[in-house]
């Protein structure tokens, strides 16, 4: 990194001063018209075939958007299949040699399969699943770390139209059970075990242990051999490679589904309660993941793109494994994590693959950030050419670092905002044709329709806090709201009133809209503070903290009532620092909130912590921080990564009080 892109970060520029796409990269960008949005207003909903027309279809749709009363169905009359769509036709397109999927695994370990490699072994493994009793609309469950076969395991059961359920790997055998006895699930997928730093991780026994919870039989369980441990296989139980040697060379002829019949079923990651269940479409989610990832992600055929996210979650299921796959490019997938065996090990993958796209998660660029840009500066990260994150708020500081020091002040960055429930991306800027604002995720994409509203539904004034619904169906959209179940209902108090839309979804995130209709998205609504009456979003207080130099982490969530004498709640804020910084940044970060936010939203404790406590995603866990402040039971800690931070948490907070 140049010194000079050093001193200009000195300098902060201010918070959001926007950012405009290089020239460079406009002239090449897949989008690149700014009149794209009008015309998709004017010409809504059919200038959604514009997604749709990026696949094939067995049977063509005879309408984009079909209403029947208040049910909108995408795409409807149209037949297809998403593994045809996925490996099929690129083969025939003459592309059977273009490397599909490249896997780094731990340690040195690499697989590359070619999308005729791909296509042979994903139709080996549909025969082998029909062999063991699948059928069309069989929900096969997956419980399998970031290896090849997971990927595989996805397309054939799309091949055979039986839809899938991922179960992150990491979730213990409790949390599987819960998914498959939800799903009714009586096939299962996983691996005999893999290596998480080093350390084996026992899968199979897990598996085992969520099968004596079930509430009906297993019919098949498919193990893969990653470990290599000797695991014994029991009754109706299979070995991977010996189903796929049976198999060899087997095709199995695509199963048409219609557009709106289920690809899969994913669980919400939810950090509280009961898992909910969302199923998407094959024709409206193919097209609206594979829309996404070539107008947003600006993915070429002949591009090498990484995500780092985990196929366990929905970003994995849009942009490692369908929308990538759909537009025939390079998916990187890589099971390890970003610090082992080194902290440059995400940076020497980009190096050494010559990714050219690469998306990742704010939380992940916030440890980067702490670890140092040493890391990155010790590779050559030229290949790249366009930057994304999603899954939480970027702080503008995290944004102007990624955009400095990973895309060397040249590549635009996307910060996409959308959830398990949308299927695919929904707010952001198109990198080729809007400037960016960092902080902010931008306005709606063409012919999504999301707006901030206050209580009683209505739109709100610039930059106030208010909640994010969507007020038009987008082709994403999960099947309960194609079939209208009850995603219309205010389901609780403190939501907005949804009562004057023809037609809404809300979202449960809070944010606002500046004058120029960017979106920033502050969080879950539940995140936000009400402080003597006035409502704060804890992101925007987050990110005034994470703005100040030196910190890395923020959270903030709100304290017990009762000790602030002014009937309001107490704003707590846990902080955790770069190496060589601590308790004395504590009066500039009070500074920071009451300028940048207001000082009735400063923090009235902080505790620095050296970690916070995340999820197995790596999403901070606000719910098990609130539950430390007021000194509540907390349960079961196991969905955490880092159980450990609680204790030294509620030492910390101790000495505060
Ligand atoms: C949050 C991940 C701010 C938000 C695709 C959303 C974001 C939840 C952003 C969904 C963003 C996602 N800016 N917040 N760019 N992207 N979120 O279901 O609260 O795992 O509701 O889907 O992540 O998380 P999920």
């Amino acid at each position: 990194m140049a010194p000079d892109h050093e001193s200009q970060l000195e300098n902060h520029p201010p918070a959001s001063a926007p950012v405009s796409p290089p020239a460079s990269f406009v002239e090449q960008a897949n989008v690149a018209d700014e009149d794209i949005y009008e015309e998709f207003e004017e010409n809504w909903p059919e200038c959604w075939a514009r997604a749709g027309d990026l696949l094939d279809w067995e049977s063509d749709y005879e309408q984009v958007l079909a209403r029947d009363g208040e049910t909108r169905r995408w795409f409807e009359g149209g037949q297809l299949n998403a593994s045809v769509n996925c490996l099929d036709r690129h083969v025939e397109a003459g592309r059977k040699n273009k490397v599909a999927i490249k896997w780094s695994g731990r340690q040195n370990g690499t697989r590359s399969y070619t999308y005729l490699a791909l296509k042979r072994e994903v139709e080996e493994f549909a025969a082998s699943l029909r062999e063991l009793g699948v059928e069309e609309d069989d929900v096969v469950t997956l419980y399998m770390p970031m290896i090849p076969e997971l990927p595989i395991a996805m397309l054939a059961c799309a091949r055979i139209g039986a839809p899938h359920s991922v179960v992150f790997a990491g979730f213990s055998a409790d949390a599987l059970a819960t998914r498959m006895n939800s799903a009714d699930s009586e096939y299962l997928v996983t691996c005999d075990g893999y290596y998480r730093r080093g350390t084996p991780v026992h899968q199979k026994s897990k598996a085992d242990n969520a099968r004596l919870k079930l509430d009906h039989d297993v019919a098949a369980a498919v193990v893969v051999e990653r470990l290599g441990d000797g695991t014994p296989l029991g009754d109706s139980e299979y070995d991977y490679s010996d189903l796929i040697a049976r198999h060899r060379n087997a095709t199995v002829e695509p199963v048409p589904r219609d557009a709106n019949d289920e690809l899969f079923l994913i669980y919400t990651s939810g950090t509280t309660g009961e898992p909910t269940g969302v199923r998407h479409t094959t024709g409206g989610y193919l097209s609206h993941v594979a829309w996404t990832a070539q107008s947003v992600l600006d993915i070429k055929p002949e591009d090498t793109y990484w995500c780092s996210a985990d196929i366990g979650w929905i970003t994995g299921h849009s942009y490692i494994v369908y929308g990538p796959l759909a537009l025939g490019t390079t998916s990187v997938m890589y099971e390890g994590t970003p610090d082992y065996p080194e902290k440059d090990r995400v940076w020497e993958l980009i190096e050494r693959n010559a990714v050219d796209v690469f998306y990742t998660a704010p939380t992940a660029i916030r440890a980067f950030m702490k670890w140092g840009e040493e890391y990155p500066e010790k590779h050559d990260l030229s290949s790249l050419r366009l930057l994304g994150t999603v899954g939480e708020p970027i702080n503008p500081r995290a944004w102007r670092w990624y955009h400095e020091h990973i895309g060397n002040g040249e590549c635009p960055v996307v910060d996409t905002w959308w959830q398990t429930e949308t299927g695919g991306m929904m707010v952001t800027t198109l990198p080729g044709v809007a400037e960016m604002k960092p902080g902010s995720a931008g306005p709606p994409l063409p012919g999504v329709s999301a707006k901030v509203v206050d209580g009683t539904g209505e739109p709100i004034s610039s930059n106030e806090a208010g909640y994010l619904v969507v007020d038009r169906p987008w082709p994403g959209m999960p099947l309960s709201m194609v079939e209208n179940e009850g995603w219309f209902v205010e389901r609780n108090e403190g939501y907005p009133s949804l009562e004057g839309f023809d037609w809404v979804y809300f979202s449960e995130d809070a944010g606002t809209v500046d004058e120029n209709g960017y979106i920033t998205v502050l969080g879950r609504v539940d995140d936000l503070i009400d402080v003597s009456g006035h409502l704060f979003g804890t992101a925007d207080i987050e990110t005034a903290i994470t703005d100040t130099e030196g910190v890395t982490e923020a959270a903030v969530v709100s304290g017990p009532e009762e000790s602030d004498g002014r009937g309001a709640a107490t704003v707590y804020a846990y902080v955790s620092t770069a190496e060589g910084y601590g308790e004395e940044l504590r009066e500039d970060v009070i500074e920071a909130v009451s300028e940048q936010v207001s000082p009735l939203a400063a923090p009235d404790i902080i505790v620095f912590t050296p970690d916070l406590p995340k999820t197995r995603s790596g999403k901070i866990m606000r719910r098990m921080l609130a539950s430390v402040t007021r000194g509540d039971d907390l349960g079961d800690t196991s969905a955490l990564r880092n159980p450990e931070v609680v204790g030294e948490l509620e030492s910390a907070i101790d000495s505060e009080r």
